[in-house]
């Protein structure tokens, strides 16, 4: 299958040592990270609680690659505001925790950051139809949200499909190009199948963040990443 030449990959600090967080970023992007991956947990929408924009503001000045948010909060909007001046560059949510999708899309906007949808397991790809001129990228999971570490589903790799072929239709037709992320047990040992089903930038955590000293730690973990996509 074709896909896109220039691939992404944002390292998750969910699995990053928190003790000692401006530092871990600061590696993972010296390592070659082109986003730092910051999810935001509430213990509502999911049975985790994260970090908020005051972490967001403290690693700002420690990287000056983009920080993608990913918000698994609800209500949603008024984080946006609070994120956007912490530092974020883009923002994503989940559609079921906003009640005014297109709405919030526009704050994200409105505050100068690129914006998206994320879209859970379970959650149908018809909530990008209405909204396509809105978004800058789509965050698809490969796991259900609010954990590290947890294995990729394989139901997700026919709707990346699905996903890749609407958002080439809708470039095609003279719309705006749109990033498609995958975000949930993105390995080593898999992340050419995620890019051949159309994937453009990887989140992965555990894989970076665990990766051990003796195999090169996160340098040793990048450079497989991009030699699996380069082969891919
Ligand atoms: C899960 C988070 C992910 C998570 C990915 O709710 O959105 O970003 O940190 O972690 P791994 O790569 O370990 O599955
Ligand atoms: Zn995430």
């Amino acid at each position: 299958m074709s896909h896109p030449k220039t691939f992404r990959i944002a390292p998750s600090i969910l699995s990053a040592d928190f003790a000692r967080l401006g530092q871990e970023v600061s590696q993972v992007e010296a390592a070659g990270a082109d986003f730092i991956h910051f999810d935001v947990m509430d213990n509502h929408y999911v049975p985790n609680l994260t970090i908020g924009p005051m972490v967001c503001k403290a690693i700002r000045p420690h990287v000056k690659i983009p920080i993608d948010v990913h918000l698994m909060v609800s209500p949603v909007d008024a984080l946006v505001v609070d994120f956007a001046k912490a530092g974020a560059d883009l923002i994503t949510f989940h559609p079921e925790a906003s009640p005014h999708v297109d709405r919030t899309l526009q704050l994200i906007k409105d505050q100068g950051c690129k914006a998206g949808i994320v879209l859970n397991p379970g959650t149908p790809i018809e909530h990008m139809d209405w909204v396509m001129d809105k978004l800058d990228i789509v965050l698809l999971m490969s796991v259900n949200p609010g954990f590290g570490g947890q294995s990729f589903i394989a139901s997700t790799l026919p709707k990346l499909q699905a996903v890749r072929r609407k958002i080439d239709h809708h470039m095609a037709d003279g719309g705006q190009s749109i990033l498609l992320e995958v975000d949930g047990g993105v390995k080593v040992d898999n992340i050419a199948q995620v890019a051949n089903a159309g994937a453009d930038t990887f989140v992965a955590g555990s894989a970076v963040f665990g990766a051990p000293d003796a195999d090169g730690g996160y340098r040793g973990v990048m450079s497989k990443f991009r030699s699996a996509l380069a082969a891919s």
